[in-house]
């Protein structure tokens, strides 16, 4: 069988992608210099009519496939009515979709709803939440995970060194640990051992010993598509411990209740909203799943 080989970029896209590098930031990360026409569902074209799969899905945040005709149809009809208002005053779809995502949130408690305008918005508004709930500074964040390009969200992110270079000072008490991977484990253990247990215990017996006072941990920052990307090991072990161990111990001393915790918002799902339940005093079992992670 031979393998069909197609010309791309096509004409059209390199002509695109020449004028691209005149005008537009160099900032913006291309991963290859696909330049899309237009999409349906599950595929999309280019400039120069080559069909494609979409396995990226718009970073995993069109789960609705391209152009899907009821979300099109939602669109034009709302752009004919008004396109902005501005969040200084009311309108009934704001409310409704609040009053929607408040009866699929999986917490246990009403949810109170902010809305953004990208992943890292977001993320920025759960940092200011997290220390105005708490009362406290330092975070907890993995390395390996992406949480966005904002100062903020960029103390976090530890995906690449290039996002870091150049923008030193980020925000200060950001304390990295490694991702429990176990494919990939940063600490040497014993045969079988549970690499969540590992980074466990170097919070508890290092981090926090030598250098973290717990008492001033805020949250522990995680992305669920860092954590998809490792679903198959014991996460689940991992995530049960940090609820009551990383969290908890951050937030009380016995250990047996938790009087505040916090947690980014569910990014991979919900790429523009940020979600999270009302904070208050309650016991890691009352906590909304986003802070349990479990
Ligand atoms: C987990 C996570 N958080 C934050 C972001 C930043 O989102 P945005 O690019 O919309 O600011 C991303 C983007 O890929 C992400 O994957």
């Amino acid at each position: 069988m031979s393998i069909q080989k197609y010309d791309v970029p096509g004409p059209k896209a390199r002509a695109i992608v020449e004028r691209d590098t005149k005008h537009t930031s160099p900032s913006y990360p291309r991963d290859y210099p696909f330049v899309i026409d237009h999409g349906r569902g599950a595929e999309c074209w280019d400039v120069d009519g080559n069909r494609y799969i979409d396995f990226a899905a718009g970073i995993a945040v069109l789960s609705t496939g391209h152009a899907h005709p009821e979300i099109v149809k939602a669109i034009q009809q709302q752009a004919e009515k008004y396109i902005h208002i501005s969040s200084d005053f009311y309108h009934e779809l704001m409310v409704a979709l609040g009053e929607r995502i408040n009866e699929i949130a999986p917490m246990q408690e009403d949810v109170s709803i902010f809305y953004a305008n990208s992943g890292t918005e977001s993320v920025e508004a759960a940092i200011k939440l997290a220390r105005y709930a708490t009362g406290r500074q330092r975070f907890i964040g993995f390395l390996g995970a992406f949480h966005g390009r904002s100062m903020g969200s960029l103390s976090f992110t530890a995906s690449r060194f290039t996002q870091q270079e150049r923008f030193f000072p980020t925000m200060p008490g950001v304390w990295h640990v490694p991702f429990p991977d176990p494919y990939r484990p940063l600490f040497i253990m014993p045969p079988n051992a549970d690499a969540g247990d590992a980074v466990i215990d170097y919070i508890e017996n290092v981090l926090f010993a030598k250098t973290l006072p717990p008492e001033e941990v805020a949250a522990v920052w995680s992305s669920r598509s860092r954590a998809k990307a490792v679903i198959l090991s014991r996460l689940r072990t991992f995530s049960r411990a940090c609820a009551s161990c990383a969290i908890d111990t951050a937030s009380c001393s016995s250990r047996t209740k938790c009087n505040r915790a916090l947690a980014a918002p569910a990014n991979g799902g919900l790429s523009s909203i940020g979600v999270w339940s009302r904070i208050s005093s309650a016991s890691p079992k009352a906590l909304p799943r986003e802070c349990r992670w479990g």
